[in-house]
């Protein structure tokens, strides 16, 4: 009888339920259970999550503690063509999807279609009543990528979705707030920015996937 190989498929108890780290090609990756989004390497069920293209993939690949274990209500700002959110709605619960450029919707959709659980929103992020009445309350968790100039004031505008004890995970594109400033001031800037709203628990710079990002881990005041 063969053993199983113990470095394949273990929880991680870091991680959510329906995130694991696995095998892809010699190199141990994060993976979730679904349909392949974006030509990304699968095996069997499982396909690899690849933080180089995804900021919240970065934040678990660097080990923050993003408190989720799997199944919470998500509302994700910024989806673009899917790509991350289509790992979030593999592990999480109902998932809102927020974008406001109608070219990624399109794929998004695509990638909506085998995810009963992910919703689509062809939204402005920083217009939330236009959304209040369609996403549910008290989300566990508000994803934010939307790489645009002023980021902690669209987190600020949708602390209205989050559950007292939720939490924001959001990854803030420094040259997307001031191209000429040094990237730590910007981060500064926008962390003060969010006290008025959160309790910040958990920076890390992304660079390691993601050059002159912040990934941020709050939680509502
Ligand atoms: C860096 S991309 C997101 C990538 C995506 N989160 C992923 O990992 O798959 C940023 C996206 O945010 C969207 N965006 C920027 N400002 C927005 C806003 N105010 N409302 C909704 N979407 C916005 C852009 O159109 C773009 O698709």
């Amino acid at each position: 009888m063969t053993e199983p190989d113990p470095s394949i498929g273990d929880a991680d108890p870091s991680l959510p339920a329906g995130v694991e780290r696995r095998e892809f090609d010699g190199r141990e990756r994060l993976a979730t259970r679904g349909e392949p989004a974006y030509g990304e390497p699968t095996d069997g069920e499982w396909r690899a999550w690849d933080a180089g293209r995804s900021k919240l993939g970065g934040m678990l690949e660097l080990g923050m503690d993003i408190g989720l274990d799997g199944g919470e209500t998500v509302l994700y700002l910024g989806a673009a063509n899917g790509t991350t959110v289509s790992h979030v709605a593999d592990f999480a619960g109902p998932t809102y999807a927020v974008e406001f450029s109608p070219r990624p919707v399109r794929d998004l959709l695509d990638a909506c279609e085998p995810r009963r659980n992910l919703f689509p929103l062809l939204k402005d992020a920083r217009r939330p009543e236009t959304y209040a009445h369609v996403v549910e309350a008290d989300c566990d968790a508000l994803v934010q990528d939307v790489a645009t100039r002023g980021q902690a004031d669209v987190a600020v505008r949708n602390r209205q979705f989050l559950a007292d004890d939720g939490r924001l995970l959001l990854a803030v594109k420094a040259r997307s707030e001031d191209v000429a400033a040094a990237p730590d001031d910007v981060f500064d800037e926008v962390l003060a920015e969010l006290e008025s709203a959160y309790e910040v628990l958990e920076t890390r710079r992304l660079d390691r996937f993601h050059e002159d990002h912040l990934g941020v881990v709050a939680t509502p005041r």
